[in-house]
């Protein structure tokens, strides 16, 4: 939202296309609805179905997504490095709050000015004047701290109107984390002891702290911050880190963090010591905390070699199936698939014996072997047992495709023919 946020171009008229628009495609009045919920639409409005359609889809949870795996390393990480004293997580996990916010809760109890870039209509998508698609998961902070908690992560969908580039896309990722403090937790040597160290005063803002707090405690949070998101990226990238300040309406001192990457230091996430009144607003007046914000995808592009961001959103099982690994920890480098068409074909057969002699892996190298590499991919689709035939039954989808050319129908059934053959043969399995 705030980070490298670009004002683009949004007139009248596009707005009385939306207008229209949702007038025919969602209803007769002048509302809209989704999951069941009516927006009336107003001169705000500026949502479109195609943005609207992307609701619910939830990338980071879905199974073997480099996005999933991403929010499972970075909960372990959270969840290894911080313990209650009863040894169990600290951090809760939020990953499925709904992403349609109020203005209140995007901006208001963020302290974002009114007249703040961020909030115009050329960079959000505005349900109405009161509700939006959320455009960072710092919307959801208040609500939390509200319910009391402490110490958060939340991983959601975030939706800016942006420019559309291999490193842009109208909805992407974030992990939010806060992390607050009592006296007694931030001081825990010996809260009690004579000399020992206030968190708030009547003070003046410096660069370095907000009135209310004293400059130890706002020290020590900065440190508390800097630390665990320095060991973060360690964490997943082994590399060397910067702090560079920045501005957000919301944490003061505020910071980015920088990575170097390919020659070039990279921002990676926004962060900082949490405004004492964002706290006030949640019902919270003696503690004091950090907050940080990371975009998944420039994470995920970064750590697993991915060219374009459009990528995430591809349904192409040779994309999706790079990433169906047992350990989330294994380092996937992405290799580009090709751009000619997959050519999917079965085999079908029955096993020469027991279902435990066989190995999937055995018929995978024999493929390898025979097709080589016009071979992407080889799935098992099915398997069962015959009872009357007493045999055992196997399906394997192999997905051809050339990385160079168009493979045609009849040079798949040349290749599928000889692996059907080769697997007769060295398997001493029986083609169905
Ligand atoms: N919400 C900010 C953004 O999206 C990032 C951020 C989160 C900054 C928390 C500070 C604290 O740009």
């Amino acid at each position: 939202m705030f980070i490298a946020s670009v004002l683009g171009k949004f007139t009248t008229s596009r707005i009385i296309v939306y207008h229209c628009f949702f007038k025919r495609k969602y209803s007769n009045s002048n509302q809209i609805f989704i999951n069941g919920k009516s927006y009336e639409v107003d001169s705000w409005t500026n949502v479109t179905p195609k943005i609207i359609s992307y609701i619910g889809k939830n990338l980071h949870l879905q199974k073997s997504h480099p996005l999933s795996l991403l929010r499972e390393r970075i909960t372990n990480f959270f969840y290894f490095h911080y313990k209650n004293n009863r040894g169990n997580p600290l951090f809760s996990v939020y990953d499925n709050l709904y992403p349609i916010v109020t203005v209140e809760q995007n901006f208001d109890n963020l302290l974002v000015p009114e007249d703040h870039v961020s909030r115009n209509k050329s960079d959000c998508y505005y349900l109405n004047s009161k509700y939006l698609l959320r455009g960072h998961s710092s919307a959801h902070e208040n609500e939390l701290i509200q319910s009391g908690l402490d110490n958060f992560l939340i991983f959601s969908d975030v939706y800016r109107r942006d420019q559309i580039d291999s490193s842009h896309y109208p909805v992407f990722h974030q992990v939010e984390g806060v992390r607050l403090f009592l006296r007694h937790e931030l001081f825990s040597l010996n809260p009690d002891a004579e000399g020992s160290i206030d968190v708030f005063e009547k003070g003046v803002r410096t660069e370095t702290k907000q009135e209310v707090h004293t400059y130890d405690a706002a020290r020590v949070v900065e440190y508390s911050l800097k630390s665990s998101l320095t060991a973060l990226v360690r964490h997943l990238f082994g590399q060397k880190v910067r702090w560079v300040d920045a501005y957000f309406p919301f944490t003061h001192p505020s910071f980015e963090l920088e990575m170097k990457f390919n020659g070039e230091w990279m921002e990676l996430l926004g962060c900082g010591v949490l405004e004492h009144q964002t706290l006030v607003k949640a019902g919270v007046e003696d503690k004091i905390g950090w907050a940080f914000g990371i975009g998944l995808e420039r994470l995920a592009m970064i750590l697993y070699n991915i060219p374009d961001i459009r990528l995430f959103w591809s349904t192409d099982p040779g994309f999706l199936n790079q990433f169906n690994v047992s350990d989330i920890n294994t380092n996937v480098k992405y290799k580009p698939i090709s751009i000619y068409p997959p050519c999917p074909n079965d085999i079908s057969f029955w096993l020469p014996g027991n279902a435990d002699e066989f190995s999937d892996n055995d018929f995978y190298d024999l493929v390898r072997t025979v097709a080589g590499d016009v071979v992407e991919q080889v799935n098992l689709v099915d398997k069962f047992y015959h009872p009357k035939k007493k045999l055992y039954s196997r399906t394997y989808r192999i997905v051809y495709r050339h990385m160079e050319k168009t493979l045609t129908q009849e040079e798949v059934n040349k290749v599928h023919r000889l692996v059907e053959e080769a697997a007769e043969r060295s398997l001493e399995v029986k083609i169905r």
